[in-house]
């Protein structure tokens, strides 16, 4: 748990603009900066209003509206945009063409419009599914080759961001898990509600990957934006793993019955969205370069259960 023990790096402030910071992921890093650092926050999001009751500024943005997103970065003139903003339901993606992508690629096309005018840094979030999940797990250099929509609305903005003239830096992460004010259910909570209620649960044997702790992931957001890093990181939990062992290890932990979960392929399911398999990131880079030190498994599942008052 030594991400958990900050230092702070930079001796100066910064302003620091959130975009879907009722997100589950802008929930955790409004959180993180919030609880370990004295910069400005100001939170944006499509809601009338924000998750928090009080303590930061907040405005109404839509990524998608070029001039408002214009108008308010040239108003706020932030050093840094985090954009936790995105369509994110991957299956919905396929048939939700337009309305994803003009979140997914022209949202983040609108921010960098923004930034380049008054030199801000921008912090996107990416994906392994731009990845096809054939040779995983996948390092920084790895060769992308999206197999959904979704992956290739992902892959298309960090093109963006890599053939803009900003500074930027691209976080790819996976399977976040975690909790939040009137989130979407995640992996893990969705499990959590099944099993809680005796309800069997039918769980992928072949998909690999690591899991993430949203907190993690926030934490190494704050290191990024503190150290001033750029380029492409890869930020997740440390374990390669199937989504049943994960399910059973959830088992292990919250002590719910092991036999409830059904090991089934992802073929069975017939998911909208074609899914990469044997996927997973290398977080090696992270780790060496900022000192990026996630919870394993058991860890980042224990302390869900307590943050659930379990
Ligand atoms: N969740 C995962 O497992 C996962 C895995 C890999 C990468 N990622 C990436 O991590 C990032 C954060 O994901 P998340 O799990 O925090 O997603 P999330 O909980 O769905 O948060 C995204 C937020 O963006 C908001 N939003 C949607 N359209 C918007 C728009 N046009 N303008 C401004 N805000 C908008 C959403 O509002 P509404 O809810 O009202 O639509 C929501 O509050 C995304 O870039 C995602 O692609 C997530």
């Amino acid at each position: 748990m030594s991400n958990f023990i900050h230092s702070p790096i930079l001796s100066y402030l910064m302003k620091v603009f959130i975009t879907g910071a009722n997100g589950l992921l802008g929930q955790a890093v409004t959180s993180i900066f919030t609880r370990e650092t004295d910069h400005e926050l100001i939170l944006t999001s499509v809601e009338d209003s924000s998750y928090l009751e009080y303590g930061h500024t907040y405005c109404v943005l839509d990524i998608t509206e070029k001039e408002d997103v214009k108008k308010l970065i040239y108003f706020h003139e932030p050093d840094v945009i985090i954009n936790c903003a995105a369509y994110t339901n991957v299956d919905k993606c396929e048939t939700e063409r337009e309305l994803s992508w003009r979140i997914n690629v022209d949202g983040v096309k609108n921010l960098i419009i923004a930034a380049k005018k008054i030199g801000s840094k921008i912090i996107h979030f990416s994906t392994d599914y731009i990845f096809d999940g054939k040779n995983g797990p996948y390092d920084e250099l790895s060769k992308p080759n999206p197999v959904s929509f979704y992956g290739r609305e992902k892959l298309a903005s960090e093109n963006a961001l890599v053939t803009s003239d900003i500074r930027f830096a691209i976080i790819r992460t996976l399977v976040l898990y975690g909790i939040g004010n009137n989130v979407k259910p995640n992996f893990a909570l969705w499990m959590i509600d099944e099993l809680k209620n005796n309800r069997p649960v039918n769980i992928v044997t072949d998909q690999i990957s690591n899991m993430t702790m949203i907190d993690d992931l926030a934490y190494g957001t704050l290191k990024i934006a503190e150290k001033d890093a750029s380029g492409i990181y890869n930020i997740s939990g440390p374990d390669i793993l199937s989504r049943y062992d994960f399910a059973l290890k959830l088992c292990e932990v919250f002590k719910y019955d092991k036999n409830l979960v059904k090991p089934v392929t992802t073929e069975s399911l017939k998911q909208p969205a074609p899914r990469p398999l044997k996927s997973g990131l290398i977080i090696l880079k992270a780790q060496s370069e900022l000192g990026f030190n996630p919870m394993d498994t058991l860890e980042g599942l224990r302390l869900l259960k307590v943050q659930l008052g379990y």
